[in-house]
C-alpha cells in the first residue's frame, strides 16, 4: 500500500463526537514516549504531521488523520507517564477505554512496545485488558534501529514470553524503526489487507 494523502483531520476527547465516516480506523496506543506519532508519519512518509517530543505526554488528544481519503489513522495520547495527577489519569482512562470500547469504525489498535526495554507491566496489563474486552490489536515493537541487535531480540522474545503466560496464541507482531526506516512495509501491508476485508464486508451488506 502506497499512501498518497495524508491530512490531519480534527482532533476530539469524546468519542461520540470522533467523525461520522465509515472509514475503518487503526488507532495507535502504547506508553508515552513509546514512539506513536514518529510511527505515524513514518508510515505516512510526512515529517511532521503529527507532533513528536522529547517529553512524555505530548499527545494528550484523540487526533485524527485521514489517509487517502480510505481510512483514519488514530494517534492516541499515551498511558504509563508517571507526571500525571491521578485526576489526569482518569480523565486519561476514560477518554481511551471509552473511545476503544465504542467506536464501531475501529478495525485494529496498533499496541506500541518499545523494544529497546525489558517487558514492561503497564504494557501487557494493557494487551490483557483488551484481550478481555475483545478489542483486535497487532503488536508493533518500536525503536528497533538495529533489528538485529541482541538486546533488542531478546527484548522482544521476553515480551512474547511473557505474553505466552496468558495467551495461547501470540498476537501478529512487527519490529519497526521510524528512525531508521524498519517495518513499514510489512505494517502498511497488514492495514491494507484488513481495509480491503472491511470494504469486501461493507459492500455485501449486513449479515442478516
Ligand atoms: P506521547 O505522545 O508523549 O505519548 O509520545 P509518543 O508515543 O507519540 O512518542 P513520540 O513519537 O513523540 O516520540 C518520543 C521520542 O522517541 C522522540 O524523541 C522520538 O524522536 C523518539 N523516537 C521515535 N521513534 C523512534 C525510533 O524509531 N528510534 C529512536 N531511536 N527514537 C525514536
Ligand atoms: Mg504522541
Amino acid at each position: 500500500m502506497i499512501i498518497k494523502s495524508a491530512e490531519y483531520t480534527a482532533s476530539y476527547v469524546d468519542v461520540l463526537k470522533c467523525p461520522k465516516t465509515q472509514m475503518p480506523e487503526f488507532a495507535f496506543i502504547g506508553r508515552s514516549n513509546v514512539g506513536k506519532s514518529s510511527l505515524i508519519n513514518y508510515l505516512c512518509g510526512r515529517k511532521a504531521l503529527s507532533k513528536v517530543s522529547k517529553t512524555p505526554g505530548k499527545t494528550q488528544t484523540i487526533n485524527y488523520f485521514d489517509i487517502d481519503n480510505h481510512l483514519h489513522f488514530v494517534d492516541l495520547p499515551g498511558y504509563g507517564f508517571a507526571k500525571r495527577s491521578i485526576d489526569q489519569r482518569h480523565k486519561w482512562d476514560n477518554m481511551i477505554r471509552n473511545y476503544l470500547l465504542k467506536r464501531e469504525q475501529l478495525m485494529y489498535v496498533c499496541q506500541l512496545v518499545d523494544a529497546r526495554i525489558e517487558p514492561q507491566k503497564a504494557d501487557l496489563e494493557f494487551i490483557d485488558w483488551m484481550g478481555k474486552n475483545h478489542i483486535p490489536f497487532i503488536i508493533l515493537f518500536t525503536k528497533a534501529d538495529k533489528p538485529g541487535n541482541r538486546d533488542i531480540v531478546t527484548n522482544i522474545q521476553n515480551f512474547k514470553n511473557a505474553l505466552l503466560a496468558n495467551w495461547e496464541e501470540l498476537p501478529i507482531g512487527i519490529v519497526t524503526s521510524a528512525e531508521r526506516n524498519v517495518g513499514r512495509e510489512e505494517v502498511l501491508g497488514f492495514i491494507d489487507a484488513a481495509t480491503k476485508d472491511y470494504y469486501k464486508k461493507a459492500a455485501a451488506g449486513p449479515v442478516l
